[in-house]
């Protein structure tokens, strides 16, 4: 398949989709990653990018969610992705809640999920990414929704996945798990962080440890999680997740639905708490930014907000798989247009006009 044939059918796979119930145009997008071929996509070498030890060809990176079970990351990294989160995944596969449970809000370019972790589990996850090749590929991770010990949960995901997996997220602020969010309180997320570190130090290998925060924190509980993230050892943080806030015009269809907002009117909150977040923890701490990129104007304001890499999910349900080699080569030629040699001399160069964006949430 060519890849001008492969950008035709993506296009035109994104338009049935559209029409159909965004579950199922989901697990149509995967089944089609399963099958359809696609030649690695050339990265312009200006977007290479380094963060917690990690080498991207690109800082464009998929987010959590999307690849769930760990299935189609290659065929993602193949169409352009600099790097692929698969997840959350659990230890115990568990069913999510009850359908409907994705809704699409078109004209805000935006969905809301309350997806709650369904997953097939952490032994058939890891069988999936035992014969994985080339990319960078970090494993998200989580707590069953009965366990009687969430932090056991994370420590035991650190443990399965570490020699499989270039990085983990713990993913500690989906708003689908009642409670979970619970452990970005200082105290708990001083244990959390100890408890995976720990796990990790019995391994031989030794991949960065994320952990990924909500984007509805106020500044009290931002001081509070930047202050415990700096004390605890762990590698970086990822900003953010979906809102439970609904930054929406009135009227919106669907704004009403339970669950986590996601895409375009989350870009401005993501990137506020993203830039506090960055004026907090110092230059040097890894930062991945993520929340309503869709362009590489987005993906560059992330960056200058203080993001080393930034994720997308949201802008390729509407974009099709072909969204992440646009960014690329948008940001490469905007790049050369500012005469900048390198993205790493964007990174927060613009964290106070960030920080200073009064959330609309
Ligand atoms: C349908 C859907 C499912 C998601 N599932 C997860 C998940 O399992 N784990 C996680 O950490 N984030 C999950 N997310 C959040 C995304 O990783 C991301 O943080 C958020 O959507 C903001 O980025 P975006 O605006 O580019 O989509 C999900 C998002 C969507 C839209």
């Amino acid at each position: 398949v060519s890849t001008f044939g492969s950008r035709l059918f993506d296009d035109a796979m994104t338009g049935i989709a559209r029409g159909m119930d965004p579950e199922t145009a989901h697990k149509l997008a995967v089944e089609t990653l399963k099958h359809l071929p696609a030649r690695q996509v050339d990265l312009p070498s200006s977007l290479r990018t380094r963060i917690a030890g990690l080498d991207l060809p690109s800082p464009v990176g998929l987010a959590a969610g999307f690849d769930k079970n760990a299935e189609v990351a290659g065929a993602l990294l193949r169409r352009g992705f600099g790097f692929v989160e698969v997840g959350t995944v659990t230890p115990l596969p568990q069913p999510g809640n009850g359908r409907p449970r994705l809704f699409r809000l078109s004209p805000e370019r935006a969905l809301i999920n309350r997806f709650g972790f369904n997953n097939d589990g952490a032994d058939a996850c890891l069988a999936r990414l035992k014969s994985r090749q080339g990319g960078i590929l970090g494993v998200n991770i989580g707590a069953n929704k009965d366990s009687t010990d969430r932090i056991a949960d994370y420590a035991a995901g650190v443990s399965t996945f570490m020699d499989v997996a270039d990085y983990l997220t713990a993913n500690i602020s989906s708003p689908n798990t009642p409670g979970l969010r619970s452990l970005q309180d200082k105290d708990a997320l001083l244990r959390l962080a100890g408890a995976m570190l720990e796990a990790r130090s019995r391994g031989g290998a030794n991949p960065p440890v994320f952990i990924k925060i909500a984007p509805d924190l106020d500044d009290a509980a931002l001081d509070e999680v930047c202050s415990a993230a700096l004390a605890s050892g762990i590698d970086g943080l990822v900003i953010s997740n979906t809102t439970v806030s609904r930054p929406l015009p009135p009227g919106a269809a669907k704004a009403s639905e339970a669950g986590g907002l996601s895409g375009r009117p989350l870009f401005a909150l993501s990137t506020a708490v993203l830039a506090r977040v960055r004026l907090r923890v110092g230059a040097r701490f890894p930062l991945i930014g993520v929340g309503g990129v869709e362009d590489a104007a987005g993906a560059i304001s992330k960056i200058e907000a203080g993001a080393n890499a930034v994720q997308l999910y949201t802008a390729m349900a509407f974009q099709g798989f072909g969204v992440a080699a646009r960014i690329a080569l948008d940001m490469d030629a905007e790049l050369a247009r500012r005469g900048v040699a390198s993205l790493g001399a964007l990174v927060s160069t613009r964290s106070a006009h960030w920080a200073a964006m009064a959330p609309s949430a």
